[in-house]
């Protein structure tokens, strides 16, 4: 598929409409993987393509010129789903240079055995394709440690990588002809781009400074409108992610600590704060990742398991503590029948993936009446107090 985007420059991305995973990430939208194609003096082509895809994004390129008139491939980042089929690429765009940072270079060779005569960019290089000029910007750890981000010089265009993405297929190209797709949006930056919010943080600042007016990342829809929006959203994902609202997640066999939670969630509703109940069995753990990350604060829930919590929590845990969502504000409660309750064993592994436990409550053989229904309640009013 190709679609015009300006004069002389074309999206021949791959759309996936049917893909619904997307690292652990539920992707109900499909996904798409954007590669570019600038018609100048010297042709050139911005990301390529994961190997699965080859064939289409091969057609696309076709349409629009014979594969050895390619004069420059630019690999802003390696990772397959952009430069796993460089390889095959290159063996029909035979004559093609590749344009990549010294470590893309690397992992070119190293991954995917590439021998080609390479051309080295550092940051704020330029390279002329006739009308066109490209100009090469480092954001290194933006996710991996090679990635840069092209700007095209003359039509203020920028090609962010995985930089501003979101992992949905293109009902339509452009941004201001897609609705609704803010969570997956949420999503994504929270599974590939959290882990590590200073850099892009910086790439962000980066970005600002520069005279952009379209942003073409290599997942999801091309902002060529209020780019700031975009802009605006990844700053707040990186360094104030936090709505006023409250996560309550729980793990239940036998409906005590389900019922705990709801009740916990009626106070936390009557004390004007917005809830979510989340059962964790079944769940999607990233998703689960990117409400905590959006929450004010998270309330653990779970029954009592030969002295402690339930399992499905561990995985969970792990991707927190990658996460970096240090110093989240946290409660936990549960039932508990013949030993004690799970709460210090969920408050030791809160605390080691650094969320900051303010309150608890426990239930022998769980909630039993309107006297502990109301307890429950004043439990979540007052935790709202305390955020
Ligand atoms: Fe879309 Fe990091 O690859």
């Amino acid at each position: 598929m190709v679609e015009k985007i300006r004069e002389g420059i074309f999206w021949i991305g791959v759309n996936n409409p049917e893909g619904r995973d997307f690292h652990g990430i539920h992707t109900p939208r499909g996904g798409s993987y954007n590669s570019y194609f600038i018609d100048d003096e010297k042709p050139t082509i911005i990301d390529c393509t994961n190997k699965k895809f080859l064939d289409g994004w091969m057609e696309s390129l076709k349409s629009k010129i014979n594969p050895l008139e390619i004069k420059y491939i630019v690999i802003n980042h390696a990772e397959p789903d952009h430069a796993g089929a460089v390889k095959e690429i290159l063996d029909e765009c035979n004559n093609a240079i590749i344009v990549c940072t010294e470590k893309c270079k690397t992992i070119l060779v190293g991954a995917f055995g590439v021998d080609r005569e390479f051309n080295v960019v550092a940051e704020g290089d330029e390279l002329s394709l006739g009308k066109n000029t490209l100009q090469f910007n480092m954001d290194p750890m933006v996710h991996w440690p090679e990635t840069m981000m092209t700007y095209l010089v003359n039509e203020k265009m920028l090609f962010s990588a995985d930089l501003f993405g979101t992992e949905i297929a293109h009902e339509n190209l452009f941004a201001d002809k897609m609705d609704n797709y803010e969570e997956l949006s949420r999503d994504y930056f929270t599974i590939v781009m959290r882990p590590l919010y200073m850099q892009v943080k910086k790439a962000v600042d980066k970005v600002r400074s520069m005279d952009v007016d379209m942003i073409c990342p290599s997942h999801g829809p091309v902002y060529r409108k209020d780019v700031e929006k975009i802009i605006d959203y990844y700053e707040k994902m990186a360094i104030n992610p936090e709505e006023d609202k409250v996560l309550i997640l729980y793990y239940s066999i036998w409906h005590s600590t389900e019922k705990m939670a709801e009740k916990i969630a009626e106070g936390i509703k009557e004390a004007g704060m917005e809830v979510e109940v989340v059962d964790i069995y079944g769940a999607n753990v990233v998703g689960i990742m990117a409400k905590a990350l959006t929450s004010k604060a998270v309330l653990f829930g779970s029954l009592t398991l030969l002295g402690t919590y339930s399992a499905y929590y561990e995985t969970l845990f792990k991707f927190l503590k990658l996460n970096q969502q240090k110093g989240k504000k946290a409660g936990v409660f549960g039932s508990f029948g013949w030993g004690r309750s799970s709460n210090s064993k969920l408050k030791e592994s809160l605390a080691a993936i650094g969320y900051e436990s303010i309150d608890e409550i426990e239930m022998h053989y769980g909630p039993k009446g309107d006297d502990d229904y109301n307890k429950l309640k004043e439990f979540g009013k007052n935790f709202v107090k305390k955020l």
